[in-house]
This record gives C-alpha cells, sequence and structure tokens, in this order.
C-alpha cells in the first residue's frame, strides 16, 4: 500500500479550533480516582521496552454487550472512540460481516462513533494520571493498525494527525500529519498494521494529541473505521527537559 505524507496549514487552523475546547487540564479529582479510571489494562509489560503500553482493548469488560464508549485507557483519554466486540458486533448486524478481520487481536477493538459526521477521534494524553505517574505529557505513537468500515466506495483515505499541545500556554506547537491510501478490495478494505516511523523519520515522536479520520471515494464521504494494538512509548518526566 502507498503512503502519503504532508503538511497542511489550513488544517491546523480548523483543527485548533476543536483541541482548544476538547482538551481540558486534569483536575485533582482524576488523579484521587485513578485505579477506577484505569480500568484493566495491560501496561509496562515489555521488557524490552519498560515505558511501552500495546493498547489491545481485550481486556475492556464490556459486560456481555456489543459495544461500549471508551473515554480512557490508563493514561490516555479517547474522544468519539468504542470498545467493540467484533463478533458481538457482527452478530447483532451493528458492524459488516467482512470486518471481522478489524479486531487484529481478539475478541476487541476500537471503533470510531463519528458515524455520519467529519469530526476526528482522538487520543490525548491525561495530564493527571501522567504526573502522577511522573511521565512526561507527551508520548511516542509507535503503531497502530487501521481498517476503514467495510463500504462500496472505491478507496478510502486515513488522515492522522499528530499534536504538541504546550499545555501551559494552551497552544499548539507543532503538528504533523499522514494520509493512508485504502484501496477497496473485494469489497472490503484491508487492515493495514502500520509503523509510520519507517517511513517517515521521527513522526509521532514527542506528541500528546492525535486525530485520526477517514473519507471514502470521489465525494471525500466521512466514514468509520476500527483501530486495535496502538503501540505508544511513554518517557519519565526528567528526560523531557
Ligand atoms: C501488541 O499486542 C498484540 C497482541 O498481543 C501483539 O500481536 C503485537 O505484536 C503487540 N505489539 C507490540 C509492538 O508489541
Ligand atoms: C464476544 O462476543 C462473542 C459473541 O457474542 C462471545 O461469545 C464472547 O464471549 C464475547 N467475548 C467477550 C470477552 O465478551
Ligand atoms: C477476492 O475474492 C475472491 C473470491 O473469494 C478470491 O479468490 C480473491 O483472491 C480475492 N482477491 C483478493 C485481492 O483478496
Amino acid at each position: 500500500m502507498k503512503l502519503f505524507a504532508s503538511r497542511v496549514l489550513s488544517l491546523a487552523v480548523a483543527s485548533y479550533a476543536a483541541i482548544s475546547c476538547a482538551a481540558p487540564i486534569q483536575d485533582d479529582q482524576t488523579i484521587i480516582s485513578l485505579p477506577i479510571t484505569l480500568g484493566p489494562w495491560e501496561l509496562f509489560k515489555d521488557e524490552k521496552h519498560p515505558l511501552r503500553m500495546n493498547m489491545t482493548f481485550d481486556d475492556v469488560d464490556l459486560n456481555g454487550l456489543a459495544s461500549k464508549t471508551l473515554t480512557s485507557f490508563g493514561p490516555i483519554d479517547l474522544d468519539r472512540f468504542e470498545a467493540v466486540n467484533v463478533t458481538a458486533a457482527i452478530n447483532k448486524g451493528l458492524m459488516h460481516p467482512k470486518d471481522t478481520d478489524s479486531a487484529v487481536s481478539k475478541p476487541n477493538a476500537l471503533h470510531s462513533i463519528p458515524k455520519k459526521i467529519a469530526a476526528p477521534s482522538v487520543l490525548r494524553s491525561n495530564l493527571g494520571i501522567l504526573a502522577w505517574m511522573n511521565l512526561s505529557p507527551n508520548f511516542d505513537l509507535v503503531s497502530f493498525a487501521v481498517k476503514p468500515v467495510t463500504d462500496n466506495s472505491e478507496y478510502a483515505w486515513m488522515s492522522v494527525t499528530v499534536w504538541q499541545i504546550d499545555y501551559d500556554e494552551g497552544v499548539p506547537r507543532n503538528f504533523d500529519d499522514i494520509y493512508i491510501y485504502f484501496p477497496s478490495v473485494n469489497g472490503t478494505y484491508d487492515v493495514f498494521d502500520i509503523e509510520p516511523r519507517e517511513y517517515f523519520e521521527g513522526w509521532g515522536k514527542n506528541v500528546n494529541y492525535v486525530e485520526f479520520s477517514v473519507e471514502a471515494g470521489d465525494d471525500f464521504k466521512p466514514l468509520d473505521f476500527t483501530i486495535d494494538n496502538i503501540v505508544i512509548d511513554f518517557h519519565k518526566l526528567e528526560e523531557d527537559k
């Protein structure tokens, strides 16, 4: 598959408004409620990368439901995402049978919530939890496995924009976006398990806010997508200085 890079200034302006209202500074309440906020998640079990989190979502308890809105996962907050048990969602007709491969690790994946609205789904630092853990608010987005949902378009594009927001000043410092091209294959799209920095050196390093969105076909129709196995490296606070 092809991968293209770009830096688009108009996108920076459009996204800035969304960020300034969507990224609240966490208060003490969040820190106190840490164990509840965390839930069951696998963090820092990789001996080679002691501060690496591999978000497979397979331990997220859906209480027997096919899907549930997910707003946080350890020190990462999420906007416009739900955790889905892919098999259950397909059985209930909530997902297309051709999207069974979207749970790259089984049984769960994340599914975007925007539906027909062109709003990106977001991963962002929970500043309160990261400070409590003595970790930098900035992380490295290493890799993820994505797939646009099955649709009758001939192709789809995913854009992934990483931001480093200066929360003290309340302004974005840097952003960098990539576009991923998905041709339709037999009426669906392939899962793309991608480590963008293999293509673009330094991409996704020291960021704290990530936007994902998909548009399909010649008319740029907003399309949902799934994502799984999101790998993030954190840093000790002192390494940031
Ligand atoms: C993340 O976890 C999945 C499921 O266990 C595994 O297949 C994948 O290799 C892991 N990724 C990394 C980078 O460790
Ligand atoms: C996921 O859904 C399938 C089909 O409904 C069910 O058999 C399975 O137990 C569910 N897995 C979890 C972890 O809930
Ligand atoms: C498309 O589906 C047909 C029939 O199931 C299969 O033979 C073919 O290999 C598929 N093509 C691709 C590119 O997956």
